[in-house]
């Protein structure tokens, strides 16, 4: 196959093809596939053409990708990429820009105008600006390095130029994402250095009593808080106005890792779980989960522009900025940067919000459809009311395969259904969790079906 545009008519009737295959055969593959690993293929010193090319492809990887794509894989927190995201990303990738700096491309605009639009669907005020992530972890990277130079500026300290090494700073949280904890090795704060703060009974949400307490005793210099909405077992908000208004008192950092719990937001309106991420410094999205746009996909917002800007800001005489806006290569981890905002713009220009909306609310009353069946089953338990899209569940003591891990890996093996291991207050557990755009009704009751059968084994 040589590189020339005589190609792209074939490229594009083998993509449809594959498409086309894809989705026809999401239905009958195991939601898991069963074989994960490539054979030894040599590497060709001589260009291959692209039947070549499309026979690996058809033999080694559409038969054996996940269905995570797809209605039943309920593992993690999981989205599909929605049609028109998809074909938004082919574009992207065909117009393949670099969304780094204005001045030669419209993309960037398309960047700006999709973050002021999800502000505007999720009810966050103007104040706040932000860009695209790869991903929540990325974001909330973002979110410990921008506390940092916040946490610096307090003490004179320019962290960007000067480093950290006389910063003196104490972390607060209560159940962080692991990407938080990730992200705070990664920050140069520690993985273990975080002050933990006590949940409240039977919930993995901050006891704000017992944070007020640890701000109180704290001898730090600066203090950053990290707050959950939702956690991703529990589905826990932390209470983020009684939470801001003690950052506030105490001047330290809010961040807030809202990657899929600001969907929330649709159903309750800004007065229910989320209620003060408004007031937030910093806050994670993911839209690769509850927007079903494809990987990979984050948003980090912040109410200090300027703070993020000193952050990350990147100069070279030969990346030539904007005078008009400040380029996303001096706001972001990357110098160069897929132009990852369109799939989200065009999913928000033709769903709309209440296409969006609905979208959300259809996964919740999956979510507790399920739970109502397994709660009424006497072979598994729930042990979680469900409230919002993640089902909570463990199998009974009447269950043959008492052990969770066991019970995952027969529900799993049923190619059906697949779900994700967890731990709800110290004991094991899987989770259901509902983002995928395309889940029916009928495929809760495949999955019942599955828990029904095993159940019965
Ligand atoms: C609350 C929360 N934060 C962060 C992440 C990490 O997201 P990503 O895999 O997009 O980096 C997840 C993923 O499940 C999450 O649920």
């Amino acid at each position: 196959m040589q590189f020339n545009l005589e190609n792209n008519q074939q490229l594009l009737k083998s993509l449809g093809y594959f498409f086309e295959k894809f989705h026809q055969q999401l239905d009958t593959l195991p939601v898991a596939s069963k074989q994960i690993h490539l054979p030894d293929i040599a590497l060709s010193e001589h260009p291959r053409c692209l039947d070549e090319l499309n026979q690996v492809i058809e033999a080694q990887l559409s038969e054996h990708v996940s269905g995570s794509n797809g209605p039943r894989y309920w593992g993690f927190v999981t989205g599909g990429a929605n049609p028109v995201a998809t074909y938004a990303d082919w574009l992207v990738t065909t117009y393949n820009q670099n969304v780094s700096k204005g001045g030669d491309s419209i993309a960037s605009s398309f960047e700006r105008q999709a973050i002021n639009w999800l502000l505007e669907l999720f009810s966050l005020p103007k104040q706040f600006s932000g860009l695209f992530t790869t991903g929540a972890t990325s974001a909330n990277l973002l979110g410990a390095l921008v506390a940092r130079q916040f946490a610096g500026a307090q003490q004179g300290i320019d962290i960007a130029k000067q480093g950290m090494f006389a910063l003196d700073v104490q972390v607060f949280s209560a159940c962080p994402h692991a990407s938080m904890i990730k992200s705070l090795g990664l920050a140069g704060f520690g993985q273990h250095t975080w002050q933990s703060i006590a949940c409240l009974a039977n919930s993995e949400a901050m006891d704000v009593d017992a944070l007020s307490e640890a701000l109180k005793n704290s001898r730090a210099k600066s203090k950053i808080v990290l707050a959950s909405a939702a956690t991703v077992t529990g589905t826990d908000y932390d209470d983020l106005m009684r939470i801001s208004a003690l950052c506030k008192a105490h001047n330290a950092w809010l961040h807030v890792d809202a990657a899929f719990g600001m969907f929330e937001r649709l159903v309750s309106g800004p007065t229910g779980k989320t209620r003060g991420l408004e007031l937030a410094d910093s806050i994670t999205l993911d839209c690769h989960k509850w927007l079903n746009v494809p990987y990979d996909c984050g948003v980090f917002l912040t109410r200090h522009h300027d703070v993020l800007k000193q952050t990350c800001h990147v100069g070279a005489s030969y990346l030539v900025q904007s005078d008009e806006f400040d380029d996303y290569l001096s706001l972001g981890i990357e110098n160069s940067r897929r132009f990852r905002a369109f799939p989200v713009w065009c999913t928000l220009f033709a769903y709309g919000q209440s296409g969006i909306r609905e979208a959300v609310e259809r996964n919740i009353s999956q979510a507790k459809a399920l739970a109502q069946w397994l709660d009424s089953s006497p072979y598994y338990d729930l042990l979680k009311p469900c409230e919002l899209n993640v089902v909570v569940f463990a199998p009974s003591a009447k269950h043959p395969l008492s052990s969770s891990a066991e019970c995952q890996k027969m529900i799993n093996s049923s190619g059906e259904i697949f779900v994700t291991p967890g731990q709800w207050q110290g004991k094991a557990t899987m989770r259901a969790a509902f983002s995928n755009w395309s889940t029916q009704m009928s495929d809760v009751e495949r999955g019942v079906a599955v828990l029904e059968r095993i159940s019965q084994a």
